[in-house]
């Protein structure tokens, strides 16, 4: 029989500590994922120094979980994959150490892993047959991008947020809003009881395939703001829904004229805002509306996991794109392209 090659992921770039065994590209053996958003939430936010801390705590843990789960011994891992890039360099720093130490005891290969790219693949271990070239929208609390992957390490940025990611948006006004962190999936929630079209929020205008929200952000507060200053009664479910239908037209307008622009014919959705409802259902209609082919992860490849950069680390692999062991986190890491 030919013989497999299995993966160890590590992700540590925000506030889960994860780690993860592939077969192959897309075989995932085993998907452990240690969140610390119980830690966090009294803060209002991630505090980088609690993350790092509670990471090295977990890391050890954590992966000898995600091997016992694989049913597999850590001597049969052939290569390890670590997220060194974008994210809190504290909390990177924790992931990277510990991969390097295990690729160097086990004398086995070190693959360097963009985060964002990781996102993407989260969409290979969803859909057996999805195969580039595709349209992919990167959403999460730190991006907003559309890429055009023309194969599997062959990547174009079209486009890019100005300012505010849209996970950031939505995690700014739930809190303005008093609602717990993280708040993306809390508007999601609330939304659903809302009417969308109560208040007429402006739509962002940049040039392009580019995004941005803060205008649309400070909108929000300003609303909020001055109701609260004219001691008026605001309906947060009417603005969680006016606010997130702005924000998801914004995105999905401009991945429509992209992937007609570019002659893409499938769109891919990546990244934690990736989970929202009305994202996924709004850009699944308007794709079927124009031929396109809509491929979203599984809810819990779509927020931080070790799987989507195991993943990622495969496809690296098979073009030798293996690290060295002087390999250092790089916080503000973009898209390589
Ligand atoms: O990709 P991710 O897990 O971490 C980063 O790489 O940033 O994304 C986290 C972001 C947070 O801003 C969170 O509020 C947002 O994804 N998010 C959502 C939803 N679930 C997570 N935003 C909107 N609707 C959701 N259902
Ligand atoms: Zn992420």
């Amino acid at each position: 029989m030919e013989e497999k090659i299995l993966t160890l992921g590590i992700e540590t770039s925000c506030d889960e500590t994860a780690a993860a065994v592939l077969r192959d590209g897309r075989e995932i053996l085993s998907n452990v994922i240690s969140t610390q958003i119980p830690l966090h939430q009294k803060f209002g936010g991630v505090v980088p120094e609690i993350a790092s801390r509670k990471h090295i705590v977990n890391i050890m843990p954590v992966i000898d979980e995600a091997i016992n789960k694989a049913g597999v011994q850590l001597s049969e891992i052939n290569q390890i994959a670590v997220t060194y890039g974008p994210g809190l360099v504290g909390a990177l720093l924790v992931g990277v150490s510990a991969a390097k130490s295990l690729a160097y005891a086990l004398k086995i290969p070190l693959i360097a892993v963009n985060h964002l790219e990781g996102h993407i693949f989260a969409n290979f271990l969803s859909a057996a047959e999805l195969e580039p070239p595709f349209l992919a929208l990167v959403v999460s609390g730190g991006h907003t991008a559309l890429i055009k992957m023309n194969d599997y390490n062959n990547f174009e940025l079209l486009g890019q947020t100005r300012d505010d990611a849209a996970g950031e948006a939505f995690d700014k006004i739930a809190r303005v809003m008093n609602l717990p962190y993280p708040g993306g999936p809390e508007i999601d929630k609330l939304a659903k009881s809302g009417n969308a079209d109560a208040i007429d929020f402006p739509r962002p205008k940049v040039s392009e395939f580019d995004f941005s929200f803060s205008g649309l952000k400070s909108s929000v507060l300003n609303y909020l703001n001055s109701a609260q200053m004219k001691g008026e009664v605001v309906n947060n479910a009417d603005v969680a829904a006016s606010f997130q239908k702005a924000v998801v037209d914004s995105l999905i307008e401009k991945t429509v004229d992209a992937a007609q622009n570019f002659n893409l014919k499938k769109i891919v959705l990546a990244g934690g805002v990736a989970a929202n409802s009305s994202l996924e259902n709004n850009l699944r209609a308007v794709c079927t509306e124009n031929n396109l082919q809509f491929f979203y992860p599984s809810k819990i490849l779509c927020t931080d996991n070790a799987a989507m950069i195991a993943c990622r680390g495969y496809y690296q692999s098979l073009k030798k794109d293996f690290a060295t062991l002087n390999l250092n986190a790089v916080p503000n890491l973009g898209f390589k392209g």
